[in-house]
């Protein structure tokens, strides 16, 4: 391609460090969008005859129809999918095709393409999180009412509903896609028409290509146009930030399916036996979305390190930022549809989670505030009330709602049967109705507000 100054070959070892054809073949479709956007424009600004511009356009719909059929014959030697595809057009079209790089350098063309490319991961990522909502969605409907132990240190704290616990994740996964939403906005400006670095004397109009290519504006300045790559940072950071919810939420999965909680059963389809252990019923897939998230935040510092230092303006160092932004992508979109599918098939032991949620004296709050309210002490004073109290439960191995009124008088001689009415776990997530708390009540409004949301 640049024999002109050269008289020798590269040395063997340059044919397997410079190609990057076996990954970034990957932006083919997005490359031949470019290009057609590029040609037309050439055309319509009568840098290039109308006649090679058809040419140019008829050879791009080959190589398409080629890459899409498994018979583009992808060469090593000719570096990128840049090159290949400029190559077998030229095999096709001629010398018609030797026109298509006026005005252009591989620089704003790479990175035109995989900006085309990281825009589509985030619409990508944006859907899979839907689903992954509605999967929740459908369970927290199911189960808004469903008593659960609420936990603080992975204690038992207070109850809760295991809808309101699931619609915390609803709520995390949103903001997720708003990350996602942002980034695939802010990436959505043109870098065609920046060439190698400092623009071209043709008379191009890059608003025209930066229009075809559904972009909002071309980029101000061309250095900038081929040397950014915080987009693809912000990318990576928002598939980490994803990743890290998705993790606890895959964390909770392996310990409610694990026998000694019982809180969930996980459907055939989701788990995996062992080649020794006859019994078991392994919670795999949510432990390998836990495990990625390493991975992801390897794909962020990794790149982050590629282009931290780096001068201005393209740096062959920049083409190592696709292999880390693939991984990234393949990784999150295949936990989240394995997080979907897990969730939507799980099933729930209610009677398990209730009985869970008996231990631990989790009304003890509950029992504190009616000594506030009812017998009007301070709350701190309340609270060592409470204390006593759940000591005489704990040695008497009763719950609080069943401890007699005599055990609880020994301790403050003002209590009455009316505390009873606040220490069963009803009482006490019925008793949360304050915005966003647990109450089933409030829980179905915040239902309400998904249902609309995830139409
Ligand atoms: N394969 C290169 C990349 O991925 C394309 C641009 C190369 N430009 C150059 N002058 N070497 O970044």
């Amino acid at each position: 391609m640049w024999g002109g100054r050269f008289a020798a070959g590269p040395a063997a070892i340059m044919e397997v460090i410079t190609p990057s054809i076996d990954f970034d073949k990957r932006m083919a479709m997005q490359d031949i969008a470019g290009s057609r956007a590029h040609c037309r424009m050439l055309a319509l600004q009568q840098i290039i005859s109308q006649f090679d511009a058809e040419e140019i356009l008829r050879g791009l719909d080959i190589v398409e129809r080629e890459i899409k059929d498994g018979t583009f014959a992808f060469s090593r030697k000719l570096e990128d999918i840049h090159l290949n595809i400029e190559n077998r057009l030229k095999e096709l079209v001629g010398d018609a095709a030797g026109r298509l790089h006026t005005a252009r350098s591989r620089n704003d063309q790479v990175v035109t393409d995989f900006r085309l490319w990281v825009r589509e991961a985030c619409a990508r990522a944006e859907e899979g999180l839907q689903e992954l909502q509605r999967a929740l969605f459908a369970q927290a409907e199911k189960h808004y009412a469903t008593l659960m132990p609420g936990y603080t240190h992975m204690q038992p704290a207070q109850p809760i509903t295991f809808g309101h616990h699931l619609l915390a994740y609803v709520e995390m996964f949103y903001r997720d896609r708003g990350r996602f939403a942002d980034c695939s906005k802010r990436l959505n400006e043109s870098p065609l028409g920046a060439a190698a670095l400092a623009g071209t004397p043709y008379p191009i109009d890059r608003d025209v290509t930066a229009k075809t290519l559904g972009f909002a504006r071309a980029m101000r300045n061309s250095l900038d146009a081929v040397s950014a790559r915080d987009f693809a940072l912000e990318y990576l950071a928002a598939c980490t930030i994803m990743s890290t919810n998705i993790s606890r939420l895959a964390a909770e999965i392996v310990q409610w399916s694990t026998p000694a909680f019982g809180f969930i059963r996980l459907s055939d389809a989701f788990t995996t036996g062992s080649s020794i252990m006859p019994q078991k019923r392994n919670p795999d897939a949510a432990e390998l979305i836990r495990g990625k998230t390493g991975r992801v935040l390897g794909d962020f510092v990794a790149l982050a390190s590629v282009v931290k230092g780096l001068v201005l303006a393209y740096g062959t160092d920049l083409q190592e930022d696709k292999e880390r932004v693939f991984d990234a992508a393949d990784t999150v979109e295949v936990s989240l549809a394995a997080m979907a599918g897990m969730i939507a098939d799980a099933s729930v032991n209610d009677t398990v989670m209730r009985t869970a949620a008996e231990a631990g004296f989790p009304t003890a709050t509950d029992l504190a505030d009616w000594v506030v309210v009812k017998l009007k002490k301070p709350f701190r004073e309340a609270h060592h009330i409470a204390g006593a109290i759940v000591k005489r439960a704990e040695d008497a191995r009763l719950t609080l709602d069943k401890l007699p009124l005599k055990e609880m008088q020994a301790v403050e001689p003002g209590i009455t049967e009316d505390v009873y009415k606040v220490l069963s776990l009803e009482a006490s997530v019925n008793a949360r109705m304050s915005y966003g708390g647990t109450a089933p009540d409030r829980v179905r409004e915040q239902l309400y507000f998904w249902r609309e949301k995830l139409k």
